[in-house]
């Protein structure tokens, strides 16, 4: 087994979600702290200075911290029921990476940084992103502090609950200003690099993609003993939107929308709801087709509400415009790994939040699945080696003298 895969199953069991498969691992819960408490132990293990930023997110340092640092590093927590290696492949491999590293003497001439972000999958607080849009300063604080988990528990409540002070929680320039480069390792998500036949690849751009929450109002009321004639149905609109969603998206090149959640109020097989809300994600290449396909989605939404004699609100949870990695430094790190493809993702990365701040690259390790956001998500133990092989020679790079 390579370092990665060890340190991969010394994890395992935490979060494992005996109800849906797969793991449900989200920022500041249980299974979240006691990642963070084992991601402290190994860092320290290695001579790491460990410590938490504002924002909740987890630093350890290989040299003193300060300006020009070489960045590497992704996240712990999961989608419900998601995969093992989305996020903490990123994070063990840098870990192994320093280990390859100081296994052959290397000195960084600059300080080097394993970074873990938090709530990136926005699986507790709806916002993807979160740790590392606070601290970029992308996201606004006050909303972040309002952000309610599906238990009424809001962010402010939950980090608090963690020892962080929310009146913290906030844009933090010193630690943006010591970042030099980032560059995250992951999991690939779609079979890209199994049909270019290599273990790993350079990220060259991310879909431009957000997440919208519709709500829609109609009459709470008897199953059995209202005539259909006098229903105010919200169900019909919200799976007018479903079947929206599969019809736009497939109207524009390279669009994807999805609706992987839908809660009706209040949920009982014999009752019509008074509320459904229904969560829309929607992705396309450019920034103009991904606002377009969702009007057009929540445009037919709104019909088949008005029709019902229902109404709906929209709320955009989250938003981020098409990223394309600094070609410059894919070039480079191409270069110093003898010609490394490059791929496009769908999916969205705290590397793709940092992208427009400082240089910013991402690697990703072939998954013969191709699946992500589930629990087939998989890389081949020879693939996980190769790509903290990968990580342990763009590190030497960008820290050496
Ligand atoms: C996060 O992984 C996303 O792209 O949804
Ligand atoms: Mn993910
Ligand atoms: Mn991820
Ligand atoms: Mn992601």
């Amino acid at each position: 087994m390579s370092g990665a895969t060890t340190l991969l199953g010394a994890i395992a069991d935490v979060g494992a979600d005996r109800v849906r498969g797969g793991y449900s691992r989200h920022g500041f819960d249980h299974a979240d702290a006691e990642l963070r408490e084992w991601f402290s132990s190994e860092a320290a293990a290695r001579g790491l200075d460990v410590h938490t930023d504002r924002n909740g997110n987890l630093w350890a340092w290989w040299g003193t911290p300060g300006p020009g640092a070489v960045v590497t590093g992704s996240h712990l927590d999961s989608v419900p029921g998601g995969g093992a290696f989305d996020g903490p492949l990123g994070v063990v491999s840098a870990l192994a990476a320093v280990d390859t590293l100081r296994a052959t003497g290397f000195r960084p001439a600059r300080p080097v940084a394993v970074v873990v972000f938090a709530e990136e999958e926005g699986g507790r607080f709806g916002v993807p992103c979160l740790g590392s849009r606070l601290l970029a300063g992308t996201f606004d604080v006050d909303r972040a502090r309002r952000l309610r988990d599906p238990d009424g528990v809001t962010l402010a409540e939950a980090v608090r609950a963690t020892g962080l002070d929310p009146a913290h929680l906030g844009p933090d320039p010193e630690a943006l200003s010591r970042i030099g480069c980032f560059v995250e390792l992951h999991v690939e998500q779609g079979r890209g690099l199994v049909n270019l036949d290599a273990p790993v690849g350079l990220a060259d751009s991310i879909l431009a993609h957000g997440r919208w929450r519709l709500t829609f109002h109609g009459e709470g009321n008897h199953a059995g003993a209202t005539p259909l004639t006098d229903r105010r149905d919200p169900m019909l609109p919200a799976a007018s939107l479903v079947l929206a969603a599969r019809r736009v998206a497939g109207s524009v090149p390279g669009a994807r929308a999805t609706v992987g959640r839908l809660v009706p109020n209040p949920g009982g097989t014999n009752v019509i709801p008074s509320t459904v809300d229904v969560w829309l994600d929607a992705r396309a290449p450019g920034d103009g087709d991904t606002r377009h396909a969702v009007d057009e989605i929540v445009a037919t939404a709104r019909e088949t509400a008005e029709r019902e004699g229902c109404t709906v609100t929209v709320h955009e949870e989250s938003y981020t415009g098409t990223v394309t990695f600094d070609s410059r430094l894919r070039d480079e790190l191409a270069g110093v790994l003898g010609g490394a493809p490059a791929l496009p993702t769908g999916a969205g990365h705290d590397a793709g939040v940092l992208a427009d701040r400082v240089p910013t690259a991402m690697l990703f390790v072939r998954n013969p699945t191709g699946v992500s956001h589930a629990p087939a998500e998989h890389a081949d133990a020879d693939d996980c080696e190769a790509g903290v092989a990968a990580l342990a020679r763009v590190l030497a790079h960008l820290a050496g003298t």
